[in-house]
C-alpha cells in the first residue's frame, strides 16, 4: 500500500525535522518544503526537500498536483521574540501573509487537514498559575500575535472553506532525536538550554541569566520545557485524527511542570561535568517570570502521553546532540541533501 503523503512546511527546522522522521516511522511519507533561511538541507533526511516559499503559489500548486498530499503540518515561521519586536513587519508577513498563502492553495486542491505549530506566547499574563486552553489571549509581543491571528485565521477558514485545523500551543521546545541523527541547531541560538550547552562546550564564554529577581522560587525565570519527539507524538495523533474525518482544536503541550534557569543549568552542569560559567544581567522587556502549561486537554482529547517528562532526560539528549555535533549541521549541510 502507497504511503501517505504528508507535507510539512518548515520541514528542515528544529521541530519540523524530528517531525519528518516520526512520521517515517509511522509510515507516512513526509514531503518538506522549506525555504532553508533557518531550517537546514542535512536535517531532512526521510523524505523529500523541496526548496521553496510557503507565500510561492507556484510552487504550492506544483507540490499539491505533482503529490497525493493527505495533510498539512506548518512548522514554517520566523521564531525570536525579540526580533519580532524590533521587525514587526518582517514577522507579519512571513508567519502571517505567507500562511494565507498557504491555505489558499490549500483550498484551491481541497486539502483540509492542517496541523499549526502554535505557542503559548499567545496567552495573556497568568500571574504564576498554570495555563489552560480558556486562558485569555493576549499576546504581548509581535510574534505571539502572529500566531494568535493565525488560529484565528483557521477559526474562519473551518467555517467557511471546511479546513480543518488543530493548532498546537507549544511550550519551550527542548531536547534532540534520542537516536542522535538530528538536534537542535538555530544561528542565532536563543533558547536556553543550547546555549547553556555551547557553554559547556566553550563555544561561548559565559550564560546570561536575565533577571534575579523574579517572585519565583530562586528569582529567575520558570519555563516549561517539552521534549521535540513529544511533540512529534502530539502532532501524529492529531494527524491521525484529521485524517479519520475528525474535528479541529488548540491544545497546550508541555510537561506541566517547570525549571527555573539556575534548575536547569544546575542539571546541566551534573549531566555535563562542566562548570558551565553564567553571569546576572538585567531583566529583558517582556519576559514574564512563569510560563507554565496546564496539558491535560490534549492528554484526554489526543490520547498524549509525553515520555520524557524528566528534565534530565532532555537536557541529556541535547547534549548526546551536541557534543557529538559542536557544529551542528554546519558541515553535513555543505553535502547536498540527503533522503
Ligand atoms: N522552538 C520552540 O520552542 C517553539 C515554541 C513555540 C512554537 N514554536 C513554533 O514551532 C515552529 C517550528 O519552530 P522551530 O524551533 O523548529 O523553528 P526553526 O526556525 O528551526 O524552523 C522553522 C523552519 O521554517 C522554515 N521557514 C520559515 N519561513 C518559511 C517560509 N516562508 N517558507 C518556507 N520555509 C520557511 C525555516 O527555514 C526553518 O527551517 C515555528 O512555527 C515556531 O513559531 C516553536
Amino acid at each position: 500500500m502507497a504511503e501517505d503523503e504528508i507535507l510539512v512546511v518548515g520541514g528542515a527546522g528544529y521541530i519540523g525535522s524530528h517531525m519528518c522522521k516520526y512520521l517515517r516511522r509511522r509510515g507516512y511519507r513526509p514531503i518538506t518544503l522549506d525555504n532553508l533561511v533557518c531550517g537546514h538541507r542535512a536535517a531532512v533526511q526521510w523524505g523529500p526537500l523541496i526548496e521553496g516559499d510557503i507565500g510561492d503559489r507556484a510552487v504550492l500548486d506544483r507540490i499539491f498536483t505533482g503529490y497525493d498530499i493527505k495533510g498539512v503540518l506548518h512548522f514554517a515561521a520566523y521564531t525570536s521574540v525579540p526580533e519580532s519586536v524590533a521587525d514587526p513587519l518582517k514577522y507579519y508577513r512571513n508567519n502571517v501573509a505567507s500562511t494565507v498563502c498557504l491555505l489558499q492553495a490549500m483550498v484551491a486542491h481541497g486539502v483540509r487537514p492542517l496541523i499549526f505549530s502554535s505557542s503559548c506566547a499567545t496567552y495573556g499574563d497568568a500571574g504564576g498559575k498554570a495555563l489552560t486552553e480558556t486562558h485569555p489571549q493576549q499576546p504581548a509581543t509581535p510574534y505571539g500575535r502572529t500566531k494568535w491571528m493565525v488560529e484565528q485565521m483557521l477559526d474562519d477558514f473551518g467555517a467557511a472553506y471546511g479546513i480543518r485545523a488543530v493548532s498546537l500551543r507549544y511550550f519551550n521546545a527542548a531536547g534532540a532525536d534520542p537516536d542522535g541523527r538530528i538536534g537542535e541547531d538555530h544561528r542565532p541560538e536563543t533558547h536556553l538550554i543550547p546555549i547553556i550547552l555551547q557553554t559547556a562546550l566553550g563555544q561561548r564564554e559565559f550564560l546570561s541569566i536575565y533577571g534575579e529577581d523574579y517572585p519565583t522560587r530562586d528569582g529567575t525565570c520558570v519555563r516549561d520545557y517539552i521534549h521535540v519527539e513529544d511533540l512529534a507524538q502530539a502532532h501524529h495523533l492529531a494527524l491521525v485524527r484529521l485524517l479519520d474525518g475528525g474535528a479541529g482544536g488548540k491544545y497546550n503541550l508541555g510537561n506541566g511542570d517547570g525549571f527555573t534557569v539556575r534548575e536547569v543549568l544546575d542539571r546541566a552542569r551534573k549531566i555535563t561535568g562542566e562548570t558551565i560559567p553564567a553571569r546576572i544581567e538585567a531583566r529583558r522587556p517582556g519576559d514574564v517570570p512563569m510560563l507554565i502549561g496546564a496539558c491535560e486537554k490534549a492528554m484526554s482529547e489526543l490520547g498524549w502521553r509525553p515520555e520524557f517528562c524528566d528534565i534530565d532526560a532532555i537536557i541529556q539528549t541535547a547534549w548526546d546532540w551536541h557534543r557529538r555535533h559542536p557544529d551542528g549541521f554546519a558541515d553535513r549541510d555543505k553535502g547536498g541533501a540527503a533522503g
